[in-house]
Parts: C-alpha cells; sequence; structure tokens
C-alpha cells in the first residue's frame, strides 16, 4: 500500500529503528513495518533505557519508535534520549498512560506521536506514514524561521452574549482585512455556529480529528478543514446530539500545534464549559477575548473566568470586550461592572439588531456585512488589538495586572436593583 522506502537512505542513517517492551505490541508493529520497506529486526524487544544505551553507540535512524511503559518518569528519561539522538530523528512514543498532560509535555519536549496501548495496526501505520511525511517534507517552516502565530482564543461570559460573532468576525478580519493566514476552530461541537455564519457546511473533519486524534498532521488539516476564503479555513462540527463528546481533549491540543505550524493566527470559539473541561487548550493561546454583557450574572462569571485565567493561563492577555451595549438599558452600569471585575473593559461593541439581522440574511460575517456600521469598527479595534497584544512577548505583568482576590472583593448585592438584593444569595 505504501510506497516502500529505498533500503539506503541519502544521509546514512537506518530508516526506522523500535525498543518495544512487549511481545504484543510487536506483533503488531512487525507486519507494518515490513509493509512500510524497513527490516523487522529492527523491532526489538526493550524500552526507553535499551534505546539510550543503544543510540549512544549507534547511528540515529530517521524514525525511532520508542516504548515508555517500563519508565518511571517518562519526561525525564525523554531528556536523556535526546542527548544521545541526532538532530532530525523523528520520535514517536509508545505508552499506557492515557493522560493528555503527558501527551502534551511529550509533544512539547519534541515527540511527534504518542501511541496509547493496545496497539492497533492502523494507528501504527498512521503514525509511520505521518512521521515519514514530516521526515520527508522541507524544512522550511522548522527552527529559526519559524513563523509567527497568535492564537485567539473567544470566550463568551454565558450563551448569546456574541462569542461565536466575535470569533467568526476577527477570524475574518485577520484573514482578509489583514492578510494572514488564518484557522478558524468552532470547539461548539454540537451547536457551533462557525460554519453558518459564513453559509458553510461544517463537513466532518472536526468530528474526524476527535476520533482520531494520531491522524492530525499538516495533510488532514488540508484535507479537513473547510475554506472560507484564500486566507481563512475553518474546522468546525454540527455533531449528533445523541453523541455526547468523546475526548480527553489529546485532538484539539493536537490541531492546536498543527495549526501552529500552518497558520499565521488561529482564533478558537471556546464555550465555557470546554476550557473547564480542557483547561489544557489555553496552554498555548496567547490572547483571551472575553466577551460579556454588562449584567449581573455576565459580571459574575467575568470575574471567575478571569480569576480562573490568572491561575490557569497566566500568559494569555485577557480582553474585556463588553458586547450589545445599550446606553442607559445595562442592568449594571459600565463603572459598576468595571469595579465589580476590577479591571477595565477594553472594547465596547454597541447592540445592533439591524447589523446582526443583515449578517445572518447574508450568510455572513458580522464585520462582513455590515462595514460601515459603528460596531463593526470596534471589532476591527478589537482584531488590530489582538495582533497588536499578541505580538509583544506577553509578560507576566501585563498579564496579572488586574488586582488580587477578584472574587473575594465581588459584592454582588452592591450592584444589584434594590429590591432584588434582599432575595441575594452571595
Ligand atoms: N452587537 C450585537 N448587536 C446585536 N446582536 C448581536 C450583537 N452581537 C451578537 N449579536 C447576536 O446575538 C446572538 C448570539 O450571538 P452568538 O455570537 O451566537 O453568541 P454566543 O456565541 O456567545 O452564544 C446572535 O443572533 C448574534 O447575531
Ligand atoms: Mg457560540
Amino acid at each position: 500500500m505504501n510506497a516502500p522506502w529505498k533500503a539506503g537512505s541519502p544521509n546514512g542513517r537506518d530508516p526506522f529503528a523500535a525498543f518495544i517492551c512487549d511481545e504484543a505490541a510487536l506483533d503488531v508493529l512487525r507486519p507494518v513495518v515490513i509493509e512500510m520497506g524497513w527490516q523487522p529486526e529492527k523491532c526489538a524487544k526493550g524500552g526507553l533505557r535499551n534505546a539510550v544505551q543503544s543510540l549512544s553507540i549507534t547511528a540515529s535512524p530517521n524514525i525511532l519508535m520508542v516504548d515508555l511503559s517500563e519508565s518511571g518518569d517518562p519526561l525525564n528519561d525523554i531528556n536523556a534520549l535526546a542527548e544521545v539522538c541526532e538532530p532530525g530523528t523523528v520520535v514517536i512514543a509508545v505508552g499506557q498512560v492515557n493522560d493528555v498532560r503527558l501527551y502534551r509535555d511529550l509533544l512539547a519536549s519534541g515527540i511527534h506521536d504518542y501511541l496509547l496501548k493496545p496497539l492497533s495496526s492502523s494507528q501504527v501505520r498512521d503514525a509511520l506514514v505521518g512521521a515519514q511525511t514530516v521526515f520527508s517534507a522541507p524544512k522550511t517552516a522548522d527552527g529559526a524561521n519559524a513563523k509567527r502565530h497568535i492564537s485567539t482564543a473567544v470566550v463568551g461570559t454565558r450563551g448569546g452574549v456574541g462569542a461565536s460573532t466575535l470569533a467568526t468576525s476577527l477570524a475574518w478580519l485577520f484573514a482578509t482585512d489583514h492578510r494572514m493566514p488564518t484557522a478558524l476552530l468552532d470547539l461548539d461541537v454540537h451547536f457551533g455556529t462557525g460554519a453558518l455564519a459564513l453559509d458553510l457546511e461544517p463537513g466532518r473533519g472536526l468530528t474526524d480529528a476527535i476520533d482520531n486524534p494520531s491522524r492530525i498532521d499538516g495533510l488532514f488539516i488540508e484535507r479537513a478543514m473547510i475554506r472560507a476564503n484564500d486566507n481563512l479555513a475553518i474546522l468546525s462540527a454540527e455533531a449528533p446530539i445523541n453523541a455526547p463528546l468523546m475526548t480527553d481533549g489529546s485532538a484539539f491540543v493536537q490541531l492546536e500545534e498543527e495549526f501552529r505550524h500552518a497558520f499565521e493566527m488561529t482564533v478558537i470559539d471556546l464555550p465555557r464549559n470546554m476550557l473547564i473541561n480542557f483547561p489544557h487548550l489555553l496552554a498555548d493561546v496567547n490572547v483571551v477575548v472575553l466577551a460579556t454583557e454588562m449584567t449581573l450574572a455576565s459580571a459574575r462569571d467575568a470575574i471567575r473566568i478571569l480569576s480562573w485565567l490568572k491561575t490557569n493561563a497566566p500568559h494569555a492577555v485577557p480582553l474585556v470586550v463588553a458586547n450589545k451595549v445599550q446606553p442607559g438599558a445595562s442592568e449594571i452600569s459600565k463603572a459598576d461592572f468595571e469595579a465589580s471585575i476590577e479591571r477595565k473593559i477594553n472594547y465596547q461593541i454597541p447592540f445592533d439588531q439591524r447589523a446582526a439581522v443583515n449578517a445572518a440574511k447574508l450568510g455572513q460575517t458580522f464585520v462582513d456585512a455590515n462595514k460601515s456600521a459603528k460596531a463593526a469598527a470596534v471589532i476591527r479595534d478589537i482584531a488590530a488589538g489582538v495582533i497588536g497584544s499578541g505580538a509583544e512577548d506577553a509578560s507576566p505583568a501585563a498579564a496579572t495586572s488586574s488586582a488580587k482576590s477578584l472574587l473575594g472583593k465581588f459584592d454582588l448585592k452592591a450592584i444589584m436593583p434594590k429590591k432584588k438584593a434582599a432575595e441575594a444569595v452571595d
């Protein structure tokens, strides 16, 4: 099925070697290795320690598969491996620990992929083909000339505040006005509107990614993403609502990683519950746009989300965007809102019903459909602001400039209308 590699590779290294702890896994691996045109004898019994020993005295292969099952401290041992492994080797780790945190850390330490035991032929084949692609791909995007990338998550304090409107509009602006290759990842897997807002079909891309995280690579991205225009690609789903989301989040982390290579901008429409379930999603995010309305409930949740960000994603720059603002008609005044969240609102977008209707009717993003509206002008400012704050190195000082103990200082009663205050629970 796969074109076998020529026996002697041009750099004089072996194309492949594996160190695997158990026979069952070796039995799955060997036939696939033969299929790839490599020597099955290169699949040795052993683990990470044997790999380190062996590589300290022989040349590194192009692709190395190594079993972490018997390693007490995989991350530390991987570093030992890195010391004896020559640069350019693509390493695939195998293990039995199903933990997205470990997965992330391994990727961060330079591992190409992590396969969970028990191995299956198709999983191994996909990983090896993926590794081969990386190995044979031109190296232009690597190392010193890696492209600058800004990843922005848009989170709404509550449903309906306009997070998706902002996410699609920002992605649109990055891609068109700023001409930056942009990926829009809609993580509202069941009810997402990212594709709908652009009058596109979501396709199966995101669903496939969730089902088969090990397949996610540059090629997958190219095939699975829906193109809105030359610079804007979307990954979203309309998953059946009788199918609960079954994932440990590794697919999302892997997607973010691939976007970083393939695009200049990533925009993630990130529902609140995803933030709670997969906090790792924010590990590589540079800017968090927090969309809110000036209501009591939104104030409470803005406080909680800002405080969460401070603890869990201190590197990300938060931008607070009040949307649907109607002067004189807010539950909470701007001053009170800012006092309760203990920071300034960065941008205010006016309520504009006509613009919202117009966008829906045209099947265009809010900004695209309403170029001369005030609301769109503010969103253009936000896009510029994101590019600005993502460009600065997110200094911890900037990220944590808001005052301490947000929750402790929040006095719900004080900003509630008098008659409701009596019933308030704090
Ligand atoms: N500034 C605005 N003025 C009027 N309507 C808006 C505004 N922003 C968003 N909307 C509308 O509010 C509704 C909810 O927006 P949406 O972006 O789907 O919210 P969320 O993703 O936060 O649930 C949509 O119908 C959208 O068109
Ligand atoms: Mg939404």
